[in-house]
């Protein structure tokens, strides 16, 4: 079989607007025909919102991408946003789920996926949990040769699929890197004939390959570039079924920034597919398992002002939100665009916004909004992917609520948390109980 060498791959990025989730229509910020003021009147701040508009069309637009692929399935990474809710809609709009955990896939399986339509992907779990997805009936995707070896010895007539490191650089940022040499994910692409020697010993069906490279990758031609590697891997297995590639397609976060021009990487991309299933004599499954370029523009996060603080060096304002409820500005860098809903026509004005946490959260330093006023609410776009799923509780404070925008309706679809909640997993102890005053 002949396989491409290196080439040059030529792959658009595009340049986009923020997302257009939020409209302003007559002096009023909307979603989806839904008016923002009257959320938080409704469902109080802190508050994410979820546009189902926008997750279908994005949704819409990668099926339609990869349309000249005969056989094409997304897997919607449920880590990014895991509500229930949530999966029904992908469920509904015929997606498979990528899941990490034994946890995610129970969530998939109560909101309707089939057992089949959800590939497991777990990383440095304890083989009891591999046993524990086996037996819920998954697909199982294994990154590491010494759990294949368990796997093959309990199970040699369960196909699987295996999540190979490619050794690639890509992603925004180094945490969201994962298929370069030194991550601890996948199998290297080095170890493949040790894989194979595995297999054959074992007698085990590998029905899928798999990588997953990083996410908010800037440069698109890596995918193409990717994909030749796992197409060398891919002919040395013979039982294939499907070909995963990941995801790590970029939406842009600020005005004017980079996105993955989804369409000409679906037309390359598709084009070579098909290339390859035609040596390989079958026409495999294309799978992607995109979680941020699906629910990312999806989401707004909705905060109160509680204070404006001028210092000598800053105007602050201090939200009735933190790192514990949006840590991706503090633990990624990311940017976050931030728009003052209440005050759309007031005066430009330079402001950092911070947090009520007691660390260092800022949400953005030095961004022109119009002017913010105390009681002004704030939000914060791009908040549907890791945003609501990485909250905590430090601070003891509660986690927001969650609401879904679908068909033009507010749905509450998670409620804020109460001290219930917080004290709800606590076992306090007799002894020390005693101790306190009646
Ligand atoms: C294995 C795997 N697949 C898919 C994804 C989804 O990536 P993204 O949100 O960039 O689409 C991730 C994200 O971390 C992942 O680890």
């Amino acid at each position: 079989m002949q396989l491409r060498g290196e080439r040059t791959v030529f792959t658009r990025n595009s340049k986009s607007l923020n997302n257009q989730t939020m409209q302003l229509s007559e002096g009023r910020y909307q979603i989806d025909g839904v008016d923002i003021l009257g959320l938080v009147d409704q469902f109080n701040a802190p508050l994410y919102v979820y546009d189902a508009a926008t997750m279908k069309r994005q949704y819409d637009r990668m099926t339609k991408a990869f349309s000249k692929v005969k056989r094409l399935r997304i897997n919607y990474a449920c880590k990014a946003l895991t509500n229930v809710n949530v999966l029904r809609l992908f469920q509904q709009w015929g997606s498979g789920l990528d899941c990490v955990s034994v946890q995610e896939v129970e969530m998939g399986l109560l909101a309707g996926f089939a057992p089949h339509d959800i590939l497991y992907t777990p990383n440095c779990v304890s083989f009891e949990e591999v046993q524990e997805a086996v037996d819920h009936g998954v697909r199982i995707n294994i990154d590491n040769i010494s759990i294949l070896e368990q796997f093959g010895a309990v199970h040699p007539n369960v196909p699987v699929c295996i999540r190979i490191n490619p050794h690639i650089m890509a992603g925004g940022n180094s945490k969201i890197s994962v298929g370069h040499i030194d991550s601890k994910f996948g199998i290297s692409i080095h170890q493949v004939p040790h894989v194979l020697k595995v297999v054959n010993a074992l007698g085990l069906k590998v029905e899928g390959l798999h990588m997953h490279t990083g996410s908010d990758i800037y440069d698109s031609g890596v995918f193409l570039q990717a994909i030749e590697i796992l197409l060398r891997a891919a002919a040395d297995f013979p039982d294939l079924d499907y070909l995963d590639f990941g995801s790590g397609f970029k939406v842009p976060y600020k005005e004017g920034g980079i996105a993955t021009d989804i369409e000409d990487l679906g037309e390359q991309l598709g084009a070579r597919f098909n290339e390859f299933c035609a040596e390989y004599g079958r026409d495999l499954e294309l799978m992607f398992e995109p979680g941020k370029f699906l629910v990312s523009e999806a989401g707004t996060f909705l905060v109160r002002t509680n204070v404006v603080k001028t210092t000598t060096a800053s105007v602050f304002a201090g939200v009735d939100s933190g790192l514990n409820h949006l840590i991706r500005p503090m633990f990624y860098d990311a940017y976050h665009h931030i728009v003052n809903v209440s005050n759309p026509e007031g005066k430009q004005r330079i402001y950092s916004v911070v947090g009520y946490i007691c660390e260092t959260d800022t949400f953005g330093v030095n961004r022109q909004l119009n002017e913010v006023r105390e009681g002004d609410i704030l939000a914060m776009a791009n908040a549907g992917a890791y945003s609501f799923m990485m909250a905590s509780n430090y601070n003891s404070r509660y986690r927001p609520a969650e609401v879904l925008i679908y068909e033009g309706q507010a749905h509450l679809i998670r409620r804020r948390e109460t001290m219930e909640d917080l004290l709800g997993t606590q076992v306090q102890v007799d002894v020390l109980k005693s101790t306190v005053p009646a």
